[in-house]
């Protein structure tokens, strides 16, 4: 408790983010991730061997940037390090475990940027969304792009605050599906190999194995067969419930573009 208090005091984040809510999500995800250390193990071994296999036969790795790069649990961080010349990692905010990991790499570098577009939407200075990767779109040394398990948490932020400021001017109905649809056209429009790797919905089974409720994570968008799949244990038994656990499937795509 007193670790969150400190990140939430020290941890570099633009004020709009902290206000928006991301800040506190991130301290949230990482409480959880510590509770759930070793159900989440399993999965974050998958997403390594993913992201290694999609690096490992590029004709030349000069950078590689990680969306959604978070607390670099399922990012394998040094591997990425020793391969390509630069890694650039990109999430709305990096709290100080990620900070540490990365300290000891001079090729690292992080980028806070909200991968919604949505945040001078949301503090009422735009009527519309930003391209959030324009920038990354005109880097010609970007070798490998890998959307680390953030595409299903894109639309969460926004709705949260639509939940709790009311509703922005022109804010369409149906943005949470925009914001699935923005993330996967605008990776694909991305120099480089796209490894994508995403949950997809959420099934929720009782201790007998019984599904007992599944619920789509990607705002109805479908998505093409995975090149490698596994389930993610997001809360084992009684971390959400005594009796029921929460689990993702979660899809791998180790070259996306050629699957889209
Ligand atoms: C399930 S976590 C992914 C974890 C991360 N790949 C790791 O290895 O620890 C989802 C990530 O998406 C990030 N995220 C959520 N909304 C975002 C936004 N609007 N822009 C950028 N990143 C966002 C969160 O901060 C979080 O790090």
């Amino acid at each position: 408790m007193l670790a969150e208090v400190v990140s939430w005091l020290i941890t570099p984040c633009r004020l709009d983010y902290r206000r928006l809510g991301y800040l506190g999500a991130a301290i949230s995800l990482w409480a959880r991730g510590n509770r759930c250390r070793a159900a989440w193990r399993p999965h974050e071994a998958q997403a390594h061997a993913a992201i290694l296999a999609a690096a490992d036969d590029l004709p030349q790795r000069r950078t590689c940037v990680v969306l959604g790069s978070g607390l670099l649990r399922d990012v394998p961080l040094a591997a990425l390090a020793e391969r390509f010349e630069a890694v650039v990692l990109v999430d709305v905010v990096h709290l100080w475990p990620a900070r540490l990991k990365a300290l000891r790499f001079s090729n690292v570098r992080f980028v806070a940027s909200d991968l919604t577009g949505a945040t001078d939407f949301l503090m009422g200075r735009t009527r519309g969304f930003a391209d959030p990767l324009i920038r990354l779109r005109q880097d010609a040394r970007i070798d490998l792009v890998v959307s680390a398990t953030c595409l299903t948490q894109l639309p969460l932020g926004p709705e949260a605050v639509v939940q709790r400021w009311g509703r922005p001017m022109l804010w369409p109905a149906d943005a949470g599906r925009r914001i699935v649809a923005a993330h996967l056209d605008g990776i694909c429009r991305l120099p480089g190999r796209i490894c994508l790797i995403t949950d997809t919905e959420v099934i929720t089974r009782n201790r007998t194995g019984e599904v007992v409720e599944r619920e789509d994570l990607l705002e109805g968008r479908s998505l093409p067969a995975p090149d490698r799949s596994w389930e993610w244990t997001v809360a084992p038994f009684g971390e959400y419930a005594s009796d029921e656990e929460l689990v993702h499937p979660v899809n791998a795509y180790l070259d996306f573009r050629r699957r889209h």
